[in-house]
């Protein structure tokens, strides 16, 4: 079984033995959630399916080297008649092999039980102050999941971090949530960190160029102001791609010649359909079909088709949001450069590839 993403990258275009296993797997457990963020791009959420034990099952019987924990909704709703979040937890085998993205409202009961499973949790925040969180998200849960950041970090989990979605709504909060945040860096060393990030599909809410250069020189300014802010801002942000996080990806053609994170990437919905990637997994004609009926020969068939298509050229994959990602494993392929930290969060040292 591979454990580093290259390597088995490598595997799986030359289709060597093992090239079948999942490199990077995003699973998502539920539909069902309790916020309504004005900017969200997931169309599913107001369903309320629940994932199946099986297909969790099926999904980690093909070896993910790392996964993603998300959903169509809020992963940490997931509760059915067969089913909690400790449960599903349960199944992954390995310590800090997974991650997960949850908008922090609910940590789920028993959760101690599980914590070593992870590898990070992210919190959605995208906000300074309860009034703002409430215009983006609908609902007025800002104080608990600010709670809830330090509850998950006194668990044994290896490092939390928070996400801030850059938008028009909240752009002027940028420096307050700096300030808001260091001293938990502080008070928990090197397990905490911060992650801007650009808005998708929606593009009336975009920021301009020049708003997010004015943010930045604020930024830039409070960093100078404090030795404190300065370590926080360096070594547990990605402050320094703030002014890049105006810009709308929606419209752009990928650059790269071909889809190497498709290759590597499968993405499971609730009811076991099987995506190439998170932009398709918006497109049902891209379904390379269901891990509890098709066979898996099949759907890595299917896959390996999509990926001879995919990439610059192909005209479904404009706005593709991983195209970082894809430029990376190129230059890595053709040249041995190494990801810069950024993109892969954690470096790039054989079974670390994969931590995006
Ligand atoms: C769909 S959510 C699912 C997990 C959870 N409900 C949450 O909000 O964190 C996954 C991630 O996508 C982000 N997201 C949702 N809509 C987005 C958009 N239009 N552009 C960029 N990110 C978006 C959320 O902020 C979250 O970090
Ligand atoms: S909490 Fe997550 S899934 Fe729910 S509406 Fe917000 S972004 Fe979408
Ligand atoms: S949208 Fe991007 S990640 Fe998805 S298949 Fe196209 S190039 Fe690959």
């Amino acid at each position: 079984m591979e454990v580093d993403t290259i390597e088995l990258l490598r595997k799986k275009l030359t289709q060597q033995d093992g090239w079948q296993q999942i490199g990077s797997l995003t699973i998502h457990f539920t539909d069902a959630c309790n916020l309504r963020c004005c900017y969200c791009s997931y169309a599913e959420q107001h369903r309320s399916s629940m994932i199946q034990m099986e297909t969790l099952a099926e999904a980690l019987s093909h070896n993910p080297i790392y996964s993603c924990i998300v959903g169509g909704g809020e992963p940490t709703l997931v509760r059915s008649r067969e089913v909690d979040f400790i449960s599903l937890l349960e199944q992954f085998p390995f310590t800090q092999s997974v991650y997960m993205i949850t908008n922090g409202t609910v940590m789920p009961g028993g959760f101690e039980k599980v914590a070593d499973r992870f590898d990070f949790i992210r919190l959605s925040l995208d906000a300074a102050t309860p009034e703002t969180y409430r215009l983006l998200k609908g609902v007025d849960r800002f104080n608990q999941v600010l709670s809830n950041i330090r509850l998950y970090l006194k668990t044994d989990i290896r490092q939390v971090g928070v996400s801030f979605i850059i938008q028009k709504a909240n752009l002027r909060e940028v420096p307050d949530v700096i300030r808001l945040l260091a001293p938990i860096y502080f008070e928990f060393p090197g397990r905490f960190f911060l992650k801007f990030k650009n808005l998708r599909a929606a593009t009336e809410s975009l920021t301009s160029q020049k708003e997010v250069d004015r943010v930045y020189l604020e930024v830039k300014e409070l960093r100078e102001s404090s030795a404190l802010l300065e370590s926080f801002l360096d070594l547990a942000t990605n402050s320094v791609e703030i002014p890049q996080l105006s810009e709308g990806i929606d419209s752009k053609p990928p650059l790269s010649e071909r889809c190497y994170y498709a290759l590597l990437y499968c993405l499971v919905r609730t009811n076991g359909d099987i995506y190439p990637c998170g932009l398709m997994s918006r497109k049902e004609q891209h379904c390379l079909g269901n891990i509890r009926r098709v066979s898996w020969d099949v759907i890595c068939d299917r896959q390996w088709t999509f990926f001879e298509q995919a990439g610059k050229g192909c005209l479904d994959c404009v706005g593709c949001w991983d195209e970082k990602k894809n430029r990376v494993l190129e230059e890595i392929l053709t040249m041995g450069l190494q990801p810069p930290p950024s993109l892969t969060r954690l470096g790039a040292i054989n079974g670390l590839y994969c931590r995006w």
